[in-house]
């Protein structure tokens, strides 16, 4: 059972989280949020669920996690400033957080696979997946969904990556009300450095991703494209280089090349 009491004693933030709605079960966070506009308004909004039934991945795959031991939840950005920034920053700020917190309480290093993964040991135990709806010529709202496999010890089903959780690795049960305290503190923190300075989350970004340098392999669809793992683009994009020039890749699933 999530303690919502204890979580919220260890919340610092102004608004991340101040707004917290816990669910025992829904369809997915995401969806909720997306699918209720006119429910869930506050920016800052977090929405958790014990379990999803239709937990949605990147690129239309499943999210699967076990119920009431993971994390699962969304964060709603719908005020103006903070969606005036760039979507891709966000993602990238994400996957930062989450591996500084896991550092920051566990002491445990993890490395970031573009482009918002976070593993340890080449295994993953975090995906975010950002998802917008823009009116007019404009974002009017952004949910951040964020999964993390916790004290979840057994996986069955399909998953793109190796999966791991935090309780594998560290091999102790991990109070999930701390960590989702955690994740949310630094993520107001980082927003604000991003406000200002969307150089240093990417630079942080850069220097926990280990494949930068690497002959890695991009999937996109049908296509594989294969070539040097040059950075990232200021706009957080991939820059692959290749055939003697360089592509920037917008979406793709990678790994490291043989
Ligand atoms: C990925 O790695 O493919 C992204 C996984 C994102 C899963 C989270 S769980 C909470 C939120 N609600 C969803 O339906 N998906 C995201």
């Amino acid at each position: 059972m999530f303690e919502i009491e204890s979580f919220d004693i260890q919340l610092e933030t102004n608004f991340i989280g101040r707004n917290f709605i816990y669910a025992d079960e829904l369809s997915s966070t995401n969806e909720e949020l997306l699918r209720n506009k006119k429910l869930y308004t506050k920016s800052g909004t977090v929405l958790l669920a014990e379990k999803q039934i239709q937990g949605r991945g990147r690129k239309n795959r499943i999210w699967h996690s076990s119920k009431g031991q993971n994390l699962t939840f969304s964060i709603l950005l719908s005020d103006e400033k903070n969606l005036n920034v760039n979507i891709n920053h966000v993602n990238l700020l994400t996957s930062v957080v989450i591996s500084n917190a896991v550092e920051n309480l566990y002491q445990l290093r993890s490395e970031l696979k573009w482009p918002n993964d976070v593993l340890i040991g080449g295994k993953k135990f975090a995906g975010i997946l950002t998802e917008t709806s823009v009116q007019g010529n404009k974002f009017e709202l952004a949910v951040i969904g964020i999964g993390i496999n916790v004290n979840q010890t057994v996986f069955q089903g399909e998953y793109n990556y190796p999966p791991t959780s935090l309780k594998l690795e560290l091999r102790h049960e991990i109070k999930r009300e701390s960590l989702l305290a955690e994740i949310l503190n630094l993520f107001e923190e980082d927003l604000v450095t991003l406000l200002k300075s969307p150089d240093s989350i990417l630079n942080e970004w850069r220097s926990k991703c280990k494949m930068i340098g690497d002959k890695v392999s991009v999937i996109d669809g049908d296509k594989i494209k294969t070539g040097i793992f040059d950075d990232i683009d200021e706009n957080g994009f991939m820059v692959l280089k290749r055939d003697g020039g360089f592509e920037k890749i917008h979406f793709g699933d990678v790994s490291l090349a043989l």
